[in-house]
């Protein structure tokens, strides 16, 4: 095994943009650093970072919206690192654009990916997770857009909500065995999806926007999304199970 001595930390989406920084902290705090990406090179970069700052990581790749390829890379990454402890579901996607001019396949890919992907992810690492007891972890990242909603992303930000219900769900049902389940909502955080979002006038405009209401008059970063999780991860939050915590600037300030 590749990192036998250190907990198991599998960071989905870890190939780029908030993932990257969560593989990087969590690597930092003591884990071993499984990085699930559907793009190969972004995920073999993430794991030389790791590997370059002295931590250990193993990449595979998989679709999360692919149940048999997640399953398989979850398998993978058990015989490489060991079981996953700490279970970090950061992989989205979106495509900015109204409702009104949707279509059905375009709904069905974000939802694929952004819950159903989570749940394929969940499960696959479900039974390791529970076997660490109040060591396990999931954490999930959702988005502001889940509490306050988000001009232009209405699928996207159905399944955020989503992933925030599903979490509080499971959180109860993994209180027997001590596992706590918790959401960070990142508000717009500058990476290549918010670019992606801001490459159309209109979308340039909104991201503007969010940037003036945003209390504190900037974008958050890869690292603050990074901080939060791992507080969740660390033994400090073995408590706190069920709660959803936005690193936004005071974007938005649900109780
Ligand atoms: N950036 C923001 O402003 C913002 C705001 C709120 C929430 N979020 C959430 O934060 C998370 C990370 O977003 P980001 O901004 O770093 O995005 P990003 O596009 O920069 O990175 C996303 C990573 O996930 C991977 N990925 C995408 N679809 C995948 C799939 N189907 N299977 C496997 N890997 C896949 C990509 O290859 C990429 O490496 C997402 O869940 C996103 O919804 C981001």
């Amino acid at each position: 095994m590749e990192g036998s001595a250190r907990a198991v930390a599998v960071v989905t989406g870890g190939g780029g943009g908030i993932g990257r920084a969560l593989a990087l902290r969590l690597a930092r705090d003591g884990f071993a650093i499984g990085v699930l990406d559907r793009d190969r090179a972004g995920a073999d970069a993430t794991a030389a970072a790791v590997a370059a700052a002295g931590g250990c990581a193993a990449a595979v790749t998989a679709d999360v919206a692919d149940q048999q390829q997640v399953i398989r890379a979850f398998a993978d990454l058990k015989a490489r690192l060991g079981p996953t402890r700490v279970l970090v579901n950061n992989a989205g996607w979106d495509v900015f654009g109204l409702f009104a001019d949707g279509d059905a396949a375009t709904w069905a890919r974000i939802v694929a990916v952004n819950y159903l992907g989570m749940l394929h992810c969940t499960h696959a690492a479900l039974a390791d997770i529970t076997a660490a007891g109040n060591a396990g972890r999931i954490i999930s990242i959702g988005s502001d857009a889940a509490r306050v909603g988000s001009f232009g992303e209405s699928v996207y930000a159905g399944c955020k909500a989503a992933i925030v219900a599903f979490s509080k769900s499971l959180a109860r049902e993994l209180a027997r065995a001590r596992v706590p389940v918790n959401v960070v909502c990142p508000g717009p955080t500058d990476t290549a999806l918010l670019q992606s979002v801001g490459a159309s006038p209109l979308g340039a405009r909104i991201v503007a926007g969010l940037t003036d209401a945003i209390p504190f008059r900037r974008l958050g970063t890869p690292e603050e999304i990074a901080a939060a999780v791992a507080f969740f991860a660390s033994p400090a939050a073995g408590f706190i199970t069920g709660q959803v915590l936005s690193v936004s600037g005071g974007l938005t300030m649900a109780g």
